[in-house]
């Protein structure tokens, strides 16, 4: 038998002894408060529609990566497309929102130069920013106060500054304080990099984004937009100046050492949008995010958010599990978020809400969880 390491069996121990271990399942209690797919694009059928008369004239695989084989003019007139969308120079698509962020983070910001970031950034750009060799600080969840001391200290030090946050965090629901941020610009030279993965199909005009919503997509130096949430499909692009753009595909390693996505991915990114433009999806799941806050408002074990995301805290991962088998029981798909993926006590249900929910369901789940 192949001997596996004692070192990760004692790993793996230790998660099942503290009620972390993870395992993968097939199938979902009905009521879908729990995935990523605001809009129901993947479910509806509708984006389905769009794509598949378009297929018999795609290849099943891409047959290399971009800069080899893997490229095509969909590719480049679906960058166009979306880089007009998010009044941007130039998008670059990548394989997954994780590559995006990892291949970008790894590779602008070089040695001597420094990363300031949200404690609560996702792990794809954490892990971006751990293969890069400029110095990194963390500022806790939102703190400007801590941010702006990070700049008053540091900044004389270091070439040039990337501040990392997200426009809605995906553990929290909540969003960067992006105009305070910006007014630190007043005062220190730094850029912005804004990962818009769940404000994508929620936020701004036709669902353009918080950015968009702010009217600062100018001020951004990287906006990251992910397909594989709101927008029901899969892949993510990078969008910012033309320099930017051609840095990427001559310095991002997950851009460059992989195989590019299939075109039938590139198509349904392209469709996606113009589903998002006119959806009456949108207006459906703001009239919910509206509802949910009016009747959580007074519970301040709910965390405070316009996103489609909403948390309640239930401290232990003992306690937020029971309470998820009990949902699930009354076939209410809600996850539990964990420790160590939140911090200890910070345990909680993690509820999207979606266009295709209903206010009956919306109403009930919170009976259940607040009674
Ligand atoms: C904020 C954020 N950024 C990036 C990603 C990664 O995107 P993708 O699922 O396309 O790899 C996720 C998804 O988990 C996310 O929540």
């Amino acid at each position: 038998m192949i001997s596996f390491p004692e070192r990760l069996l004692n790993k793996l121990h230790e998660v099942k002894s503290q009620n972390k271990f993870r395992t993968l399942k097939a199938s979902y209690p009905v009521i879908d408060f729990s995935s990523n797919d605001y809009l129901g694009f993947s479910k509806s059928g509708k984006l389905q529609q769009r794509v598949s008369s378009l297929l018999a004239s795609t290849n099943s695989g891409s047959t290399g990566s971009r800069l080899i084989s893997g490229n095509s003019s969909l590719f480049n007139n679906t960058e166009d497309y979306i880089a007009q969308f998010h009044h941007a120079e130039s998008a670059l698509i990548f394989n997954s929102g994780f590559d995006a962020n990892l291949g970008l983070l790894s590779s602008v910001p070089q040695k001597g130069d420094l990363i300031l970031s949200d404690e609560l950034i996702h792990a794809s750009l954490i892990d971006g920013i751990r293969l890069s060799f400029a110095t990194h600080y963390k500022f806790s969840h939102n703190n400007i106060a801590q941010l702006n001391d990070l700049l008053e200290r540091h900044h004389a030090s270091f070439n040039e500054i990337y501040i990392v946050v997200e426009s809605v965090y995906s553990m929290d629901g909540d969003s960067a304080p992006l105009i305070k941020i910006l007014e630190l610009a007043k005062h220190y030279h730094f850029h912005l990099i804004v990962d818009e993965a769940h404000a994508i199909g929620i936020f701004g005009d036709q669902g353009r984004g918080l950015c968009n919503e702010l009217n600062i997509e100018d001020k951004c130096f990287a906006r990251i937009y992910t397909y594989g949430k709101a927008m029901g499909c899969h892949g993510a692009a990078i969008v910012g100046s033309k320099q930017l753009k051609d840095y990427l595909i001559n310095f991002s390693r997950s851009f460059i050492y992989t195989t590019a996505l299939p075109e039938h991915s590139v198509v349904s990114i392209k469709k996606a949008y113009e589903l998002l433009i006119n959806s009456k999806e949108i207006t459906h799941l703001k009239t919910l995010i509206s509802n949910f806050n009016t009747q959580t408002m007074a519970d301040n074990s709910f965390i405070k958010s316009q996103s489609a995301i909403h948390c309640k805290i239930v401290p232990g991962n003992t306690q937020v599990s029971n309470l998820e088998t009990k949902l699930s029981d009354l076939n209410f798909f809600v996850k539990s978020i964990k420790s160590p993926t939140v911090k200890e006590n910070q345990e909680r249900l993690r509820i999207c809400l979606h266009s295709f929910n209903t206010i009956e369901e919306v109403n009930q789940l919170i009976h259940l969880i607040t009674s």
